[in-house]
């Protein structure tokens, strides 16, 4: 397995990500963390930062118990990081070394650069530049404006390249990590989903052993890949809850909890619908909102798993962005942890002990393991939905009306995104209903109705997002459907926000 440390660069998740489409297993660490054992990897990347070493503040680990004795590929921040502290100097750069530039050297026969010629392209992304080598330092690679564009260590398996082979703009980025790790470091390419399924199962039964385990069902893919798996691995042990909020798809609940007994889950469907209208009637702040939904969520919850018998663990479809402690950009060597927000946290007198199966997997890792576990493409493919639902699509207080009205647009909205070959375009699409009614005229009468606003995006994690230039016929023809055929609907408005600085939800 490959050790990242992270100084913090906006691209070190996406080091992992290429490490793992090499079927290589890769974890990231801040790198005021390193693992107590680090032997226990095969090979350790150093990653890019917003820092820069000249600076007081610079992430300045120490590493001799790395250097010489792993491979090492320092990337960025990390080739100037052996440089600056090992012998050579690094000094602000006078020309732009941003965006993209190509090799104009490679040295001859190195290994490093297996199947890449001079003239492939090179993303950069630094302000300051490896003036002189550190000691014993070999030039094996330039571009036009950055000579010490890569080096390694002489008598030391260190390779540092000052350009970014994990975004896609390195064109041959992916073969340069494979160099390094299988063929330099001699790492094993063995994570493969299959690998991944058989792992855990055993390493399930070993943890729970005959324990009863009880899971939140949410109609997601992480919940349901971790259920599927814990199923594998434990059967009938394993009791699933899946709750309907009332804020659910239109037929969401009964079509989903049909396909999970159809999956074989040990599945009871509770529908707490009108507990959770009750708890929202006449609240109209956003967070109240969400905590009235939260706070329903755990009652409902904790009820049903009360009625269990010895239950001793609670798993959770936990994944590995949320659980990944990044090196803030601006809090120096402070970290923050990303929490998930999906069940608004979890009631303490619960006492169960905590099971993640896919706690080190990313999003589309998760969506491959249940493609090997046999799972439906069209669930796994299911654009994300928020855990409080349409709750926080309705603007201002929740009606069951409502929920009807929504219920109905967000079906046009998303069934013409399917019948259009739309869906799998978009990461995200949703209907909100807004609190505003506005005039209109139907036939020969006037009408004083709801404006409901569409809203489609792509992003690859949420945090940041535009929105879709959907074709104009389909919007048309959407607009239409949902005004003729959603009683109390005379105006259909498309979201042209990106996030930042909207957000993907409205509340
Ligand atoms: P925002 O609105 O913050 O949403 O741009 C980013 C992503 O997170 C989803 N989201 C949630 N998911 N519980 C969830 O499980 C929540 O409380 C929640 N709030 C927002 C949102 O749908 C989008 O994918």
């Amino acid at each position: 397995k490959v050790l990242i440390l992270d100084f913090g660069s906006q691209y070190t998740q996406l080091i992992a990500r290429r490490v793992r489409e090499l079927n290589i297993y890769c974890e990231i660490h801040p790198y005021n963390k390193i693992p107590q054992t680090v032997s226990e990897y095969n090979a350790v990347v150093l990653s890019g930062s917003p820092f820069s070493v000249r600076g007081a503040d610079a992430p300045h680990p120490d590493l001799s118990h790395i250097r010489g004795k792993k491979p090492i590929l320092a990337v960025c921040y990390g080739a100037q990081y052996l440089a600056h502290f090992s012998g050579g100097e690094v000094a602000p750069s006078n020309t732009r070394e941003y965006g993209r530039a190509h090799l104009s050297f490679i040295k001859k026969d190195e290994p490093f650069f297996n199947k890449i010629n001079e003239g492939s392209q090179v993303w950069m992304s630094h302000s300051d530049t490896i003036k002189h080598l550190p000691t014993n330092g070999v030039l094996i690679g330039s571009t036009n404006d950055v000579t010490n564009a890569a080096y390694r260590i002489e008598g030391e398996e260190t390779y540092a390249i000052q350009f970014h082979p994990e975004v896609y703009h390195t064109t041959h980025g992916k073969q340069l990590l494979e160099n390094f790790l299988v063929h330099i470091a001699g790492v094993n390419q063995d994570w493969t989903p299959q690998s991944f399924v058989e792992e855990t199962v055993e390493a399930l039964r070993e943890k729970v052993g005959d324990g009863k385990v009880v899971l939140g069902l949410s109609g997601g893919v992480d919940s349901t890949v971790a259920a599927v798996l814990l199923n594998k691995a434990i059967g009938k042990n394993l009791y699933c809850i899946f709750v309907n909020n009332g804020l659910l798809r239109k037929n969401e609940f009964e079509n989903v909890l049909n396909q999970y007994e159809g999956m074989g889950l040990n599945v009871k469907g509770v529908d707490a619908s009108s507990r959770f209208l009750d708890a929202l009637a006449g609240i109209e702040d956003p967070e109240k909102k969400r905590k009235a939904i939260g706070n329903a969520f755990i009652e409902v919850f904790d009820d049903e798993a009360h009625k269990l018998t010895d239950v001793k663990w609670l798993a959770q479809g936990t994944i590995y962005p949320d659980v990944i402690e990044s090196v803030s950009a601006t809090g120096g060597p402070s970290a923050t942890i990303k929490s998930h927000h999906n069940v608004g946290g979890l009631p303490d007198f619960m006492k169960l002990k905590v099971v993640e199966p896919l706690r080190a997997l990313f999003k589309d890792e998760v969506r491959r393991v249940g493609a090997t576990l046999g799972i439906d493409p069209e669930l796994l493919g299911r654009h994300p939905f928020p855990g409080p639902g349409l709750g926080i699509r309705i603007l201002g207080d929740i009606t069951a009306e409502k929920v009807r009205i929504l219920q109905e647009v967000d079906a046009i909205f998303i069934n013409g995104l399917k019948a259009w070959g739309l869906y799998d375009k978009v990461w995200q699409a949703g209907a909100m209903l807004l609190p505003v009614n506005s005039v209109g005229v139907m036939g020969d009468e006037r009408t004083y109705e709801k404006c409901v606003a569409l809203r489609a995006v792509e992003s690859t994690d949420g945090m940041t997002a535009d929105w879709v230039n959907l074709p104009y016929e389909f919007l048309q023809k959407t607009s239409n459907d949902i005004i003729n055929k959603v009683k109390g609907v005379n105006r259909v408005v498309y979201d042209i926000s990106s996030k930042p600085p909207a957000t993907i939800e409205w509340e």
